[in-house]
């Protein structure tokens, strides 16, 4: 593994929080940041397997420079933060939707 700092964004959902615990099983050696605003609802229950599998979680949010800037240098990022659920902006107003989907804060 070449890349010593890993920054996965929307490291508590789904795709995030299996690719940290798998990465950190299979390169014990590099460090991995999990950073999420726990915005999608059940992200918090992933916080226990992160901890467990020796990833770092850092609270914030992709639309906040400040936020990523936080993780400190990083090698790789790996942008899984995503608003995914299909009625999102359907009843209310798209623009979480459209600004974290579309707009990376680097
Ligand atoms: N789940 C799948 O089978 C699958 C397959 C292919 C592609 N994808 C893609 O992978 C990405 C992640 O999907 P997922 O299933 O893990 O979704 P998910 O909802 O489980 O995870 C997304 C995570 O991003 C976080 N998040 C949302 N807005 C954020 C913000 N502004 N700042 C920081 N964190 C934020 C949420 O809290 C959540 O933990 C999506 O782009 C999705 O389209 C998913």
């Amino acid at each position: 593994m070449i890349y010593k700092n890993i920054l996965i964004t929307g490291g508590a959902g789904f795709v995030g929080s299996n690719l940290a615990v798998k990465l950190k099983e299979k390169y014990p050696q590099t460090e991995i940041t999990a950073l999420d605003n726990l915005k999608r609802r059940g992200s918090e229950l992933n916080m226990k397997r992160l901890a467990a599998g020796g990833i770092n979680f850092l609270y914030g949010d992709i639309r906040n420079p400040e936020d990523l800037e936080s993780a400190g240098p990083v090698d790789l990022i790996i942008m899984c933060a995503a608003e995914a659920a299909v009625l999102a902006g359907v009843n209310s107003s798209p623009a979480y939707l459209l600004i974290t989907n579309s707009t990376y804060a680097l």
